[in-house]
């Protein structure tokens, strides 16, 4: 395997030395990009995309060609294969988000959930994931991600979206040993995808647990954390001969960050919710931290953006151990200008922090 050429994002994570703060964003390939809206047309929809390794490495490559700021490139797929892949049939309809042909509602259904091998269930991840890793030939790290279990359950259980979660909450509540088996298995499936994709060439992996910040702080702990922990416990940690760190973003989890810090994981994404320099005074040296502007900054006129750059690095303050993102995921509507004058500040306001 080449050698990597740009690694402060791995760095970063481990604390390392860095020149400047490294950065990336949240769905960086999607569809504020012209190109990935092409792309997509070409492939003919989504799922398309995803499926094609030849298709899902163009579009991994595209914000990093438009951005030669960008520090890391993460696999271009969705959480939703692992649903899929245990036989759910996912489907994507226009403006509406996710759906299922089939939902997951009583304990006789999560019983007869199989567990799926990456190998052969989700080979064509495996597959877009080492075609990704030969096209960067080391110019950045590559990031493999997947759903956390309690995240990957509401799709499952919900059939889709949902803005209260009101089955899987009604679950949780009800029935909760129906829950913890769906839970279990799926962190039985998310260890060894995530695995696979390190074997086939990610150099860390994120898990989005995107809708753990909806729980109570109890619930939180029983059907979200515990298994996000049991993940991490299971990951290959060092491959290549480097660490693969492992990052855990419980959007919404800035209550509990203490918590979080003490999974295992290398590092903890943030939400803008939280202060970024009070979130480092509580986690200490435990993890890294990665974040947090508020996407929605990027509709602001780019000196603006670059305010709110500067004062985020300001609150982390000197030091490694920061990777600049998003609070989450790019919105559609979002110049691409905006987006490329986000990355520049980040770099240049961020070498006065770094020796
Ligand atoms: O970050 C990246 O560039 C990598 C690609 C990526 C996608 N989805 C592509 C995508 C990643 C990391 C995800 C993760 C994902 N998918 C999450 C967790 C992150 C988060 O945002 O909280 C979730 C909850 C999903 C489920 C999902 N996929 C939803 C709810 C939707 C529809 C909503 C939407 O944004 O359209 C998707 C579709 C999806 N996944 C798109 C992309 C680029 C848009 C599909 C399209 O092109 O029409």
């Amino acid at each position: 395997m080449t050698a990597l050429k740009n690694d402060r994002f791995l760095r970063a994570l481990l604390k390392q030395p860095v020149d400047v703060t490294p950065v990336w964003m949240m769905r960086q390939a999607g569809r504020y990009l012209p190109e990935y809206r092409a792309s997509r047309a070409k492939a003919g929809d989504f799922m398309s995309l995803c499926m094609n390794p030849a298709f899902a490495c163009e579009v991994t490559m595209q914000p990093l060609d438009r951005y030669p700021q960008l520090d890391a490139a993460i696999l271009f797929s969705d959480i939703l294969t692992i649903p899929d892949a245990m036989g759910q049939g996912l489907y994507f309809e226009t403006g509406e988000g996710p759906r299922f042909k089939k939902v997951v509602s009583t304990l006789a259904d999560i019983e007869a959930l199989p567990i799926p091998d990456p190998q052969k269930d989700l080979g064509y991840v495996m597959d877009a994931v080492s075609t990704i890793r030969r096209e960067l030939n080391g110019r950045v790290p590559l990031i493999g991600f997947a759903g956390s279990p309690w995240t990957l359950a509401t799709y499952m259980v919900e059939g889709g979206s949902s803005k209260d979660y009101r089955k899987t909450k009604t679950m949780l509540y009800d029935n909760p040993q129906a829950l913890h088996l769906l839970l279990d298995k799926l962190a039985q499936t998310v260890t060894s995808y995530l695995n696979g994709q390190i074997m086939a060439g990610a150099q860390a992996v994120q898990i989005f647990d995107s809708w753990g910040g909806s729980l109570s702080a109890a619930a939180y702990q029983e059907f979200s954390l515990a298994y996000m922990k049991k993940i991490v416990s299971g990951l290959i940690r060092e491959h290549e001969g480097r660490k693969v760190p492992v990052i855990l973003f419980t959007k919404n989890g800035g209550l509990w960050l203490e918590s979080i810090a003490d999974a295992g994981a290398d590092a903890l994404g943030l939400d803008w919710t939280c202060d970024i320099g009070s979130a480092r005074a509580r986690v200490g040296d435990k993890v890294a931290l990665q974040g947090n502007m508020d996407p929605t900054v990027l509709y602001a006129k780019p000196e603006a953006i670059r305010t709110e750059v500067g004062r985020i690095l300001a609150s982390y303050g000197k030091g490694s151990g920061h990777v600049f993102n998003l609070g989450h995921g790019i919105t559609p509507e979002v110049d691409p200008e905006h987006a490329g004058a986000f990355l520049r500040a980040v770099h240049e306001l961020s070498a006065q922090y770094h020796e």
